[in-house]
């Protein structure tokens, strides 16, 4: 297959990919829903909703809202795993793939199978910040994973890779990027808006906290800023759209957050700041992604391995992006 088109097959591939990207996105939303409502224990055991039933009853200690809020962000769980496991089979129709699709899509069912059971966790120990945080990154690490999928299974435009210098300033941007995401989630936990009235909180002052996050993201403001200038005329033209959508998405987080923080964290702008973290990381992961050499069958496998069989080479990117004869991962026939 050529630059720049894509057979029926590989489309619904980039499709499941963009729908694990779509729910990654939106369980975190929902997440935060069910913290900022105060609905972390609606159902306040797991894995039933409560002592005796999978499903929420009526009459306990939570609203009926609260209670479907956080029973409903349960449920959702399937329809991110349903997009999972739609990517993980038509992976498998359009093979042969490079090493680092394959390897991305056992990623996807696995996290989301952590997931329940840290969100179990979670309600289990009475939404300990902990947990809560570390229930939030990992969302972050699927959010990448789900990213990373889906630049690698669509049509590449041809474009030479950037340069080492870049890479490696973009390595940096996820490294600050990811620090800005735990200090937002440390901050989180030191705030009013644990999930529940009762729930555990780390024992610092917000504001400290507060403090470094902002200057985390200036940090980050700051070398978005210089890729941007760097990229403007030159380097992958999807790298520097990437780039200029995170500047935008960076200022717009930037300003709810320094928002949310004089107005003492009200709960739509802490929900808004939610939606922008989620986004901005997804838009960082694909930035991250992009500035990276679309990879070979050789370079994935190490660069050994055996020549592939014409026969062997139907539908996958592999067979767009590589001559046959290099396509080391794919069996050989004897
Ligand atoms: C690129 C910019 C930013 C990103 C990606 C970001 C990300 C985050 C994340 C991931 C959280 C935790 C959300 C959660 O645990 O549910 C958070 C919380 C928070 N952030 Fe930011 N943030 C940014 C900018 C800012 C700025 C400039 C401020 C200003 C002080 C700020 C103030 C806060 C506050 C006060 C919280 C706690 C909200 C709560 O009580 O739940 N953020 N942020």
């Amino acid at each position: 297959m050529s630059i720049g088109t894509e057979s029926p097959k590989m489309r619904r591939l980039r499709r499941f990919a963009l729908a694990a990207i779509i729910t990654n996105i939106g369980i975190v939303i929902t997440g935060g829903a069910v913290r900022i409502t105060g609905s972390g224990l609606g159902c306040p055991t797991w894995p039933r909703c409560d002592e005796d039933s999978f499903i929420p009853r009526a009459g306990g200690e939570h609203t009926t809202w609260q209670t479907a809020i956080e029973f409903g962000n349960r449920l959702l769980t399937f329809v991110v795993l349903g997009a999972a496991i739609a990517v993980f089979v038509q992976v498998r129709r359009t093979r042969p793939h490079t090493r680092t699709v394959e390897v991305l899509t056992w990623g996807l069912p696995i996290g989301i199978l952590a997931q329940v059971v840290l969100g179990g966790i979670t309600v289990l120990t009475g939404l300990s910040p902990y947990t809560v945080a570390a229930h939030f990154l990992v969302s972050m690490v699927l959010i990448s994973i789900a990213v990373a999928l889906h630049e690698r299974v669509r049509p590449t435009d041809g474009h030479p890779p950037a340069s080492t210098g870049i890479r490696h300033a973009t390595t940096a941007l996820a490294v600050v990027g990811f620090i800005v995401l735990i200090l937002g989630t440390i901050t989180t936990g030191a705030g009013p808006h644990g999930g529940d009235l009762a729930a555990p909180r780390f024992g610092i002052d917000i504001r400290l906290i507060a403090i470094a996050h902002a200057d985390a993201v200036w940090m980050l403001v700051g070398l978005t800023v210089g890729l941007v200038a760097v990229t403007w005329r030159s380097g992958p033209p999807r790298l520097r759209s990437a780039l200029r959508i995170l500047l935008v998405v960076e200022l717009l987080q930037g300003a709810i957050g320094y928002t949310q923080y004089a107005l003492g964290v009200p709960q739509l702008l802490v929900g808004l700041h939610i939606v922008g973290a989620a986004v901005m990381w997804a838009v960082l992961s694909a930035a991250w992604i992009r500035a990276r050499p679309v990879p070979t069958a050789m370079a994935d496998a190490g660069g050994t391995g055996s020549v592939a069989g014409e026969a062997s080479v139907p539908e996958g990117p592999i067979a767009q992006d590589v001559p046959p004869t290099v396509r080391p991962d794919v069996t050989t026939p004897r």
